[in-house]
C-alpha cells in the first residue's frame, strides 16, 4: 500500500525563487519513491508550481464558492489550478486565526463539493484527554457529512504539543489515537508533529497510512529521506 507523505510548507519560503528551488530539489531526489507525495506550498506559489510531477495541496480553503469575501480562496479556484488536496483545520489556524469547528465543517463540505480531497487535522494540547478532544473535534468537524464522503477525508493526527517542538509523539502512543480515530471513521490516518527521517519507520510499523511533515519538508534532503523511509 502506498503511504501518503505530505509536505506542509506553512508560511515559507519567502520568495518564489526559493520555493521553485526547493520544489525542484525534492523532485530530483524523489523520482524513484513509490509513495504518494503531496506538497502544500503557500497559495501564492500554487499556480507556478502546478503541472509538475507532484500532487499539490493547499493549506486552507474558504467555505463559499465565490462572492464578497475579501481575501478568501475558494475550493473551486484551487481545483481549477490542478490542486488535488487541501489541509483543513490545522491547529495553527485554530489557535492563531480563531478557526472554529463550525468553520472547519463548512470548509470540509465545500472542499468535498468541489472534488478536493481534504486532510483534516485533529489533536490535543499537552495534558488534555485525547479521546475527549478528538471525539469532540471529529463529531463537530464532520457533522452532516454523508457516510460515502467520510472515507474521502484523510485525518492527520497532530498532537499540538508535538508540532514544531522536536518533541514528537512516540509511535506506540500515537497508535492508540489512530485506533480511536479509525473506530470513529473508516479512513486513512496520518501522523504529524516533529517528524524526522529517523523516526518514520516506527509510524509505518505501527500502521499509520502516512505522515504530515512541517519543518522537515523545507529541507529537500531530509524530506526525500522521509519519503524514502516510509
Ligand atoms: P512540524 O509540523 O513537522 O514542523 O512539527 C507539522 C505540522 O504542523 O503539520
Amino acid at each position: 500500500m502506498k503511504k501518503i507523505i505530505i509536505g506542509n510548507w506553512k508560511c515559507n519560503p519567502l520568495t518564489f525563487a526559493q520555493a521553485e528551488g526547493l520544489f525542484n530539489n525534492i523532485k530530483k531526489g524523489i523520482k524513484p519513491v513509490k509513495n504518494e507525495i503531496i506538497i502544500c506550498p503557500p497559495f501564492s506559489y500554487l499556480c507556478c508550481l502546478s503541472g509538475n510531477s507532484f500532487k499539490l495541496g493547499a493549506q486552507d480553503c474558504f467555505w463559499e464558492e465565490k462572492g464578497p469575501y475579501t481575501g478568501e480562496i475558494s475550493p473551486k479556484m484551487l481545483k481549477d489550478l490542478g490542486v488535488e488536496y487541501v489541509i483543513i483545520g490545522h491547529s495553527e489556524r485554530r489557535m492563531h486565526l480563531g478557526e472554529t469547528d463550525k468553520m472547519i465543517n463548512g470548509k470540509l463540505k465545500a472542499a468535498l463539493k468541489s472534488g478536493l480531497k481534504p486532510i483534516l487535522c485533529v489533536g490535543e494540547k499537552k495534558g488534555e484527554n485525547f479521546k475527549k478532544i478528538i471525539n469532540n473535534q471529529l463529531s463537530l468537524d464532520l457533522l452532516g457529512i454523508p457516510k460515502k464522503d467520510l472515507k474521502k477525508i484523510i485525518i492527520a493526527y497532530e498532537p499540538i504539543w508535538a508540532i514544531g517542538t522536536g518533541n514528537f509523539c512516540e509511535a506506540e502512543k500515537a497508535k492508540q489515537t489512530m485506533i480511536f480515530i479509525k473506530s470513529k471513521i473508516k479512513t486513512k490516518v496520518l501522523y504529524g508533529g516533529s517528524v524526522n527521517s529517523d523516526i518514520v519507520v516506527y509510524y509505518m510499523k505501527n500502521g499509520f497510512d502516512g505522515l504530515l511533515v512541517g519543518g522537515a519538508s523545507l529541507n529537500a534532503k531530509e524530506f526525500i529521506k522521509i519519503a524514502k523511509n516510509a
